[in-house]
């Protein structure tokens, strides 16, 4: 018998078979179709390789403002989905070879529940002391909606080879939005369509607004509260009615409405471990309603995403190495945009923090004030939230180019609970992004420099 089968070899299973084979436990992990799942394939690495695209279309459009004589010719969309890919080769290469461990067996095939210690896979049992869930999710669709030719989910969207003349995105959640820019960047007339009354609704809501406007001045039709009551595709365009009552026709329509849990069919329910609405039921050691099996990654209810996935992986080796691991999960997992601009954030909103300690102060240092932002020709801002007046950091949440590199530092002050004068009384560089942290803790603490307010 095996220490762990792992059922699915994305994020979280493949993390969790490399740290349990460094612990010295024998590992089969199981996947039906490639290494690395949707993160490396059909999501994270190949979405942030088109908004490099975009970022470099956006560049050489802005060239003559800074000096350079440049034109742009054009989006090659095709070839675009070629540079993505070959960043996925490459990735994809490297975690083959990764995964090439004396004490990992890679079985390929569709795996199946059977008992707490024995998953089948075409036939063939393989049993573990322990059984680690790491299915993944899907992109879900809207009831009465076909996908098909034009009306597309994100995957297709990743290796459509031409840039559509104008997209109606369903969705202005974090997928909607990341395609909404990429597309805009490309030159596409670009239309969101959001049912709550703001776009990002999971972000705090300053960085909505300022999300709002800024897509606004890029050009985007951006409609919120509205929902969707027909699609109707033909061969030349699609027609989108909305809850209005307005109509728009579209080249193409992407559903990023959210995703669901890919826990269908894995035998879950015969065996006794406990779901909601899809999503697997766990303890604060990962463990399902069956000692012996965990889940980790986005069958796990919380934030979907690839870097939560690691740490789940990485905890459930451990926890089952017999160590005592620190789970770092909720509102301490850093979320990011990646569009221009970006948006990223770590710990409570504003709202959630009053929520939970019936009072919350904040400050916003705006990057109009930030050296290295306008060199960028960025705008946005930086908010820093407490919950009491002598408290410590417990919200970030930062709007501008290149903000998701500056979550980091963001996430050690949440997670460490820092004061904001404590953040405040470092030297942050100048001139640098990052800076505008350190104003923003500043002002927070009541001794701000370069702002105005
Ligand atoms: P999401 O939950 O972030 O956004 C879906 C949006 O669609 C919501 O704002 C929702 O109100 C709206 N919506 C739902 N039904 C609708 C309807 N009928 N008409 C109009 N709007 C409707 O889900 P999304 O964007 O599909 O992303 C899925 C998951 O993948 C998220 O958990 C996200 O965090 C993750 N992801 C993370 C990325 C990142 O970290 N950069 C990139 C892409 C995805």
């Amino acid at each position: 018998m095996t220490d762990i089968v792992i059922l699915g070899g994305g994020s979280g299973g493949y993390s969790c078979a490399i740290r349990a084979e460094q612990l010295g436990l024998s590992v089969v992990l199981i996947e039906e179709d490639k290494l690395g799942g949707t993160c490396l394939h059909r999501g994270c690495i190949p979405t942030k390789a088109l908004l490099h695209t975009a970022e470099i279309a956006d560049a050489v459009r802005g060239a003559g403002h800074v000096g350079v004589t440049a034109s742009l010719g054009g989006v090659d969309a095709g070839a675009a989905v070629k540079y993505q890919q070959s960043v996925v080769a490459a990735l994809y290469t490297g975690l083959q070879g990764l995964l090439k461990r004396p004490n990992i067996e890679i079985v390929f095939g569709r795996g199946r529940l059977v008992d707490k210690n024995t998953v089948e896979v075409d036939g063939r049992r393989i049993t573990g002391k322990s059984v680690v869930l790491a299915t993944g999710s899907y992109s879900r669709t809207i009831p009465g909606i076909e996908v098909g030719d034009r009306v597309m989910t994100s995957e297709q969207a990743l290796t459509l080879d031409r840039v559509p003349e104008s997209v109606v995105v369903l969705g202005g959640g974090v997928i909607g939005i990341e395609f909404a820019s990429i597309w805009a960047s490309f030159g596409s007339k670009v239309t969101v369509v959001e049912a709550l009354d703001r776009i990002l609704p999971g972000e705090d809501e300053w960085s909505s607004k300022q999300m709002l406007r800024a897509l606004r001045k890029r050009g985007m039709d951006i409609r919120v509260g509205t929902k969707v009551d027909a699609v109707q595709e033909t061969e030349k365009d699609v027609t989108v009615t909305l809850s209005s009552g307005d109509t728009i026709d579209a080249d193409v329509v992407l559903v990023a409405v959210g995703r669901g849990p890919r826990t269908d069919g894995l035998g879950l329910a015969e065996i006794g471990i406990a779901t909601e609405r899809g999503f697997v039921t766990v303890d604060d050691n990962l463990t399902t309603s069956v000692p012996g099996v965990y889940a980790v990654g986005d069958i796990v209810p919380g934030y979907q995403l690839a870097h939560r996935g690691f740490q789940h992986g990485m905890f459930v080796a451990e926890h089952v190495a017999g160590m005592e691991p620190v789970r770092v999960d909720g509102d301490i997992v850093p979320r990011v945009t990646y569009s221009h601009p970006e948006v990223a954030s770590v710990g409570k909103t504003e709202n959630a923090a009053r929520d939970e300690f019936g009072t919350a102060t904040s400050a916003v240092y705006d990057l109009g004030g930030n050296g290295k932002s306008r060199i960028l020709g960025t705008a946005g801002g930086v908010k820093v939230i407490r919950a009491r007046e002598d408290g410590p950091v417990v919200g970030v949440h930062i709007v501008g180019d290149r903000a998701g590199e500056l979550i980091g530092e963001a996430q050690l002050a949440v997670a460490w609970e820092a004061l904001p004068s404590e953040v405040g009384a470092f030297v942050h560089a100048h001139p640098t992004q990052n800076e505008a942290l350190g104003e923003a803790m500043m002002a927070l603490s009541g001794r701000p420099l370069h702002a105005h307010s």
